[in-house]
């Protein structure tokens, strides 16, 4: 396939794209008609493509404009995003990445070999980059080969960014599968010494479940203070923020390596918020403000097939699916949901009095949204594949973490109690589904009942919670109150995924020292959950 691809046709194409494997989540407009984007693009097999040249003089950019470095996502059987942001000075005040106003050229390429020689050239073109999108480059980079190794780079003026490399699902009935999840990865609480062991492991994809920033002003523990040195509240304080945590090696390193599908939780905006809601602040208006602001940044620095969000608005959830083998869905647990029951005016969204009665009284409230929770609900009933893997930012099968008397973390799903009813009957009537969550800042196993804490009720799924990069650990032991938990892991790493036609291999990587970003990882636990069985087993 040869064809040029402006911003128009790259933002009908993700919808195009969208609507093959992304059902419900894609934006059917967006374009303003701009042409900041064109691509030549040549199908794997045929002929080399060829670098252009670009017509506008390179802009004096005062330093190199790949201090973020570069990053891939959303891989599909035949398509990539391959991402960078044009940022010589990511921490300038203004947000802008001491950038220019002005459009600048970015010439992006695709190889099957690093070298870039020639005759391996299988994608090429040019994309402007704007100041309206913080000079974030996303190509949509289509006519691939599946399940094939590419490498990719981007040039401005004389410097060329560094070598990124990538993968696309495969099609057809792949034999194995294998995905990282990642989460919670506060700067200021430890280095990523999980990331740099991340790349060294065989991989298909990594998938990240949110807290990908923290929006705090930072205290400086483990040694590093994030800028801005003030709590986020505008798109610049964001975008800064983005840009002080691709300042770490080991994670630009890690989105270097690996194809990223990534969506998000709390802090990505704020802690704890909920729909438009901020904890403790009854006017929604700063909640719109802090989304709109956030959404947008996030968008900006994540390798994602959307479109720009619009407003506050920006629809996440999505799902991928690797030929007959797994179909993964991905949720949005934040953005449009009700306000948890008996939230505090400030702290916490957890209660050790009433709540219980008032989730026993059955309020209903939407956890999802309805849009989203229609979409899901389609999506696991597609079928076609053996595993279905949910991406889950926040616990599911019910953690009560009280001493004396019950202690729910109502921001999980314990407060949405209907809602969270409704979608495991959804996850029972799917082929083999596996529960795969963030959030909690530790590891944990548990078995997801129909019924959540009743031990009489039928197993419908296994969760498998992942350690956090380097937020701080809930190192409370849970399993007094949580019968369904198998077990917990109060440790900083990642949990690696392998999927095959007859087993879903789960491994919880665990660091030496999350304060070293050199230190050891060793596999703390291995559990196995055999195609037919919900219920886990040790490896
Ligand atoms: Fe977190």
């Amino acid at each position: 396939m040869t064809g040029s691809v402006g911003r128009r046709a790259f933002l009908t194409g993700a919808a195009a794209t969208a609507a093959a494997i992304v059902a419900g989540c894609s934006s059917d407009g967006g374009s303003d008609g701009e042409a900041a984007g064109t691509a030549t693009t040549t199908a794997g097999g045929g002929a080399p493509a060829t670098t252009p040249t670009t017509s506008a003089a390179p802009p004096d950019l005062g330093g190199d404009p790949f201090t973020l470095g570069v990053a891939s996502g959303d891989p599909t059987a035949e398509a990539v995003v391959i991402w960078t942001r044009l940022a010589p000075d990511p921490l300038a005040d203004d947000g802008a990445g001491g950038m220019p106003d002005d459009d600048v050229e970015v010439i992006w390429e695709v190889a099957t070999d690093a070298a870039f020689a020639a005759k391996d050239l299988v994608a090429a073109g040019t994309f402007t980059a704007t100041a309206a999108l913080g000079h974030s480059v996303h190509v949509d980079v289509t006519g691939l080969d599946a399940g094939t190794d590419y490498h990719y780079r981007f040039t401005v003026g004389a410097t060329t960014s560094p070598v990124g490399r990538t993968r696309t699902l495969a099609d057809g009935s792949p034999e194995r599968f294998a995905l990282a999840i990642a989460n919670c990865q506060m700067l200021e609480s430890g280095a990523y010494g999980a990331y740099r062991q991340m790349v060294e492991e065989d991989l298909d994809l990594v998938v990240h479940l949110g807290d990908y920033i923290y929006e705090y002003p930072g205290d400086g523990k483990g040694g590093r203070s994030p800028a801005p040195a003030r709590a986020l509240a505008t798109l610049a304080d964001y975008r800064i923020r983005y840009g002080s945590y691709k300042t770490d090696p080991d994670l630009r390193a890690a989105h270097a390596r690996f194809p990223f599908v990534a969506t998000w939780d709390d802090h990505d905006v704020a802690n704890n918020y909920m729909g438009d809601t901020l904890p403790g602040d009854p006017d929604t208006a700063d909640g719109v403000a802090l989304k709109t602001a956030a959404y947008q940044a996030w968008w900006e620095h994540l390798p994602v097939r959307l479109d720009p969000p619009t407003g506050d608005a920006l629809a996440v959830y999505r799902a991928f699916a690797v030929g007959d083998l797994v179909r993964l869905h991905l949720l949005d647990e934040r953005q449009d949901a009700a306000v948890p029951p008996c939230r505090p005016a400030t702290g916490y969204p957890t209660d050790y009095g009433d709540c219980d009665a008032r989730i026993a009284e059955g309020e209903d409230r939407t956890r999802l949204g309805p849009d989203q929770e229609a979409w899901l609900e389609t999506s696991l009933a597609e079928g076609g594949v053996t595993w279905n893997l949910l991406g889950n930012p926040v616990v599911l099968a019910g953690v009560d973490a009280g001493t004396d008397s019950a202690g729910y973390w109502l921001d999980t799903w314990d407060g949405y109690p209907q809602a969270r009813e409704r979608l495991i009957a959804q996850l029972a009537e799917a082929s083999n589904p596996v529960v795969l969550t963030g959030d909690y800042h530790a590891g944990m196993t548990l078995d997801v009942r129909a019924t959540p804490f009743d031990q009489e009720s039928p197993i419908v799924a296994t969760e498998f919670m992942s350690p956090p990069i380097s937020s701080v650990l809930f190192p409370q032991d849970v399993s007094p109150r949580t019968p369904q938990l198998r077990e917990q892991l109060n440790n900083h790493g990642y949990l690696t995924v392998e999927v095959t036609p007859t087993q879903l291999t789960a491994a919880f990587r665990v660091l030496d020292d999350v304060a070293d970003a050199a230190s050891g990882i060793t596999t703390a636990s291995t559990w196995i959950v055999d195609a037919g069985t919900p219920t886990a087993r040790r490896a």
